[in-house]
């Protein structure tokens, strides 16, 4: 997504720093527009580098692209933060006596404002009706958070922090090309006891899995998580079913994946449970110094899914993970291909987890493959790899 960042002349204007590099970790760009007054507060190379974009303030250069009608018809979301009550006041008024005044009057997208100042100019008069005028247009006009302003005082007046500023701005944007798909989501890892204490398990957060569901629903999905042990996991607009046991897991997709435009295998499912699943607590001093478990192979639910949509006929797309040690992208690649065969799945997700960068992480580095071969890498949050997946998938 293309996103406008316009930053204007208070003290939180440093904070766009943490607000431009969640935006671009996430894979969008970033187009910083600070006022003159801004630049006093922070260098436009510090916002250049951050946002891999230049940054020009002055209306009157390069004048021959008519920027401020071009960026703001191409921004898809315009933030501004932090906004000062002089900025509020001038965009109230529409004035539009610099760059980002320009931008904003020139363009349809939806826009986010962040006020930040102290608590008397946020109460003033002049200030509660430039807001209202705003929010009444349809300006999102975020309330400032309470807590330490500039100096020793405390009060209402703080910028919002920049994951919530980013939140609610992408909240603006209903990208709702998956509108009414029925989408099922696995995640986390099962768990298979040992004992009523013990079990074999395996490292997966999931994360990743509920970074797409989320996703999903975001983009006008209807979600079903079947959840692998993710504690109490709750997303908004979508269906939390707990899954702990391959077998589990198993019992719920087959019951749900009729009704399903998409499959994602996101969890990770143990290969094996243990044949006799002791029902009280096996005692250490029971069992010596060598215990002996037999394991017997857990169905390849993803394996499982794809034969039933053949055999079936169904109209369901298939999206399996691998998670593999393989030590470089060329092997990556190759164990991805071999899986995407082996599974028959229409896309699938690659992670290497030699260096279990991967596990519990925020970020993710997948290499994504679709069955005719075409390759995708994606680096970033979970959500932006999210979001590059569900893009191929709605391809699909
Ligand atoms: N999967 C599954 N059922 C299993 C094992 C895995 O549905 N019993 C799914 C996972 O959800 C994932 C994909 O298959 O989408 C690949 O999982 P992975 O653990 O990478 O591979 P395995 O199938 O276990 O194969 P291997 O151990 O050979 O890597």
């Amino acid at each position: 997504m293309r996103v406008v960042l316009g930053v204007t002349g208070g003290i939180a204007a440093y904070k766009a720093t943490s607000i431009i590099r969640l935006l671009t970790e996430a894979g969008h760009e970033v187009k910083v527009i600070p006022t003159q007054n801004a630049l006093r507060f922070i260098g436009a190379t510090t916002l250049e580098a951050l946002s891999h974009n230049s940054v020009d303030p002055d209306l009157y250069t390069d004048v021959e692209s008519v920027k401020h009608v071009e960026l703001g018809k191409s921004a898809d979301l315009i933030i501004v933060a932090p906004a000062t009550a002089s900025f509020l006041a001038r965009y109230a008024a529409g004035i539009a006596d610099d760059l980002l005044g320009n931008v904003l009057l020139a363009s349809n997208a939806p826009v986010l404002v962040a006020p930040a100042m102290h608590t008397e100019m946020w109460n003033n008069a002049a200030t509660v009706a430039n807001v209202e005028t705003l929010r009444a247009r349809g300006i999102e006009v975020l309330t400032p958070a309470a807590g330490r302003l500039t100096g020793e005082d405390t009060g209402v007046g703080r910028l919002p922090e920049p994951e919530e500023i980013i939140e609610a701005a992408l909240a603006l944007v209903s990208v709702r090309d998956l509108a009414g798909k029925r989408i099922l989501v696995t995640a986390g890892g099962t768990r298979e006891a040992i004992d009523p204490v013990r079990y074999i398990g395996n490292h997966s957060s999931g994360k990743q899995g509920v970074a797409i569901a989320r996703e999903a629903v975001r983009r006008g999905a209807k979600v079903t998580v079947l959840a692998a042990n993710i504690g109490s996991l709750q997303i908004s607009g979508a269906t939390v079913i707990a899954a702990d046991t391959a077998i589990e897991m198993e019992h719920q997709v087959n019951h749900l994946l009729r009704d399903q435009d998409a499959f994602i295998s996101a969890a990770a499912v143990s290969d094996f449970r243990v044949a006799e699943v002791s029902p009280t607590k096996l005692k250490r001093s029971q069992l010596g110094d060598q215990i002996n478990l037999r394991l017997i192979a857990n169905p390849d639910i993803l394996a499982g899914v794809v034969s039933r949509v053949r055999e079936e006929n169904l109209d369901v797309r298939t999206v399996g993970f691998a998670a593999e040690t393989a030590g470089s992208h060329w092997a990556l690649a190759e164990l991805a291909k071999a899986k995407l065969g082996s599974k028959g799945c229409d896309v699938i997700v690659a992670n290497d987890v030699s260096e279990s960068a991967v596990f519990g992480a925020e970020h993710n580095d997948a290499l994504i493959i679709t069955r005719d071969g075409k390759e995708t890498r994606v680096a970033g949050t979970k959500t932006a790899v999210a979001s590059v997946v569900l893009d191929i998938l709605a391809g699909l």
